[in-house]
């Protein structure tokens, strides 16, 4: 995305003339961005050769996960519903790993018949159902076993996953029990250990406690775990962050951590992978002045971008339009949905802003669209993704007829 003689464009194209043809507010990825991503993040871990499995949860449409299956990277699903959605795109199901801490049994069933990578386990219970449903299919089902290593993973508790007052994994005791009670399971292969502490982690301390974490049940278990499943969670910069996560140390870590263990790694990256190729594209309906505030109202809101509503998540805004002319005033950034918390940003100056400009909104190309709703009974933003100088559009648009 850049500027040229003040008007915004995103790989070439002008936001406006976009805009004009697929209407706002709509998601638009930058395929270009996408498969940056994806060689940084290749190129961050090569000397692992790792299994990387984008984590459908952070973006779900299908054309997304096909260019992300034909880039090479496998997918990281948690319900029936991704898995689905992962092998409509083509992504090869022995590249794919389940996580989640409610699978229900249809869910288990599905994916143990669709023969894929792993079920990564998340409690007793679950183990449990798994080898019912073995026994019922007369199949033995491969799985991993959840640690919760209860490590601070350092980002906004809401997206903190891996501290024992968190509801995912096992703690080490109970990985260490049920090793041992399932080890010569006929019905169940233990090949994994995983982790996930949690997302937007900007420091690599935590995913060293969490390697260490690893090797403790490793030394105390003596037993060979095929693969070391260490999630996601990588931080991108939205433009607030003090410092981003250094993954040369990370990687050097992992890289003695296979050494002595001779485990094939796997990561579940998400917003690392497509937060960064994702633009909301919006435009200002009204601007309502107050004394102190000018709000400014746009024709998204919380129903389309949910992450500022839900943990006052920080989000770039721009115009697509530059302008010089400055104004000293606060500026809300809200949409039109009946909630105080419908606000995108805050700021103290903005440049001269009309009614009919259009905004962008950065960064929103995970946990974007998918946590989307139709709150206040609103058409939810159709998607599109730039590739090729060509802008298809990849998501239809809703109809409220249909949604009523
Ligand atoms: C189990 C699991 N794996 C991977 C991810 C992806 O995380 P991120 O998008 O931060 O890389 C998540 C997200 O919360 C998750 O719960």
């Amino acid at each position: 995305m850049n500027y040229s003689k003040n008007k915004l464009f995103i790989d070439n194209i002008a936001v406006d003339k976009i805009i004009k043809r697929f209407g706002t507010p709509t998601y638009c990825y930058s395929y270009n961005q996408l498969k940056k991503n994806i060689f940084n993040f290749e190129k961050n871990f090569n000397k692992l050769n790792p299994l990387i499995c984008f984590a459908v949860k952070a973006n779900n449409n299908v054309k997304i996960l096909n260019e992300i299956g034909k880039l090479g990277l496998g997918a990281d699903v948690v319900s029936k519903g991704e898995l689905m959605a992962a092998l409509k795109s083509n992504i090869n199901p022995r590249k794919i790993v389940f996580s989640g801490v409610g699978k229900t049994s249809n869910e288990i069933e599905f994916a143990a018949k669709k023969n894929i990578l792993l079920i990564n386990a998340e409690s007793k219970s679950e183990i449990k159902a798994i080898s019912k449903i073995s026994n019922k299919i007369s199949k033995s089902i491969d799985i991993g076993l959840r640690l919760n290593p209860n490590v601070d993973a350092k980002t906004i508790k809401e997206i903190t996953t891996g501290k024992n007052s968190n509801k995912f994994g096992l703690n080490e005791k109970e990985v260490l029990d049920l090793v041992k009670e399932y080890k010569n399971s006929k019905f169940v292969n233990i090949k994994c250990l995983s982790v996930h502490i949690g997302s937007q982690i900007t420091s690599h301390t935590p995913y060293l406690r969490t390697l260490n974490a690893i090797q403790k049940i490793i030394d105390k278990s003596k037993f060979r775990f095929e693969y070391v499943d260490l999630g996601g969670g990588m931080g991108i910069n939205y433009g607030q962050e003090n410092k981003l996560l250094n993954y040369k140390k990370y990687s050097q870590h992992i890289s003695k951590f296979i050494k002595k263990n001779k485990v094939k790694i796997i990561f579940e990256p998400g917003r690392s992978i497509i937060g960064s190729a994702g633009y909301l594209l919006t435009k200002i309906i009204y601007i309502k002045k107050t004394n102190k505030i000018n709000f400014i109202i746009l024709d998204s809101g919380m129903n389309d971008l949910m992450r500022p509503a839900l943990y006052k998540a920080y989000h770039r805004i721009i115009p697509c339009k530059k302008s010089k002319t400055k104004i000293s005033k606060i500026h809300d950034f809200v949409g039109p949905i009946c909630e105080t918390t419908d606000k995108f940003l805050s700021v103290k100056t903005f440049q001269k802003l009309n009614e009919g400009d259009n905004i962008v909104i950065c960064d929103v190309g995970a946990y974007g669209k998918v946590l989307s709703s139709n709150y206040n009974l609103r058409i939810g933003a159709s998607e599109i993704i730039v590739k090729n100088s060509k802008v298809l559009r990849i998501r239809k648009k809703e109809n409220l007829n249909n949604i009523i």
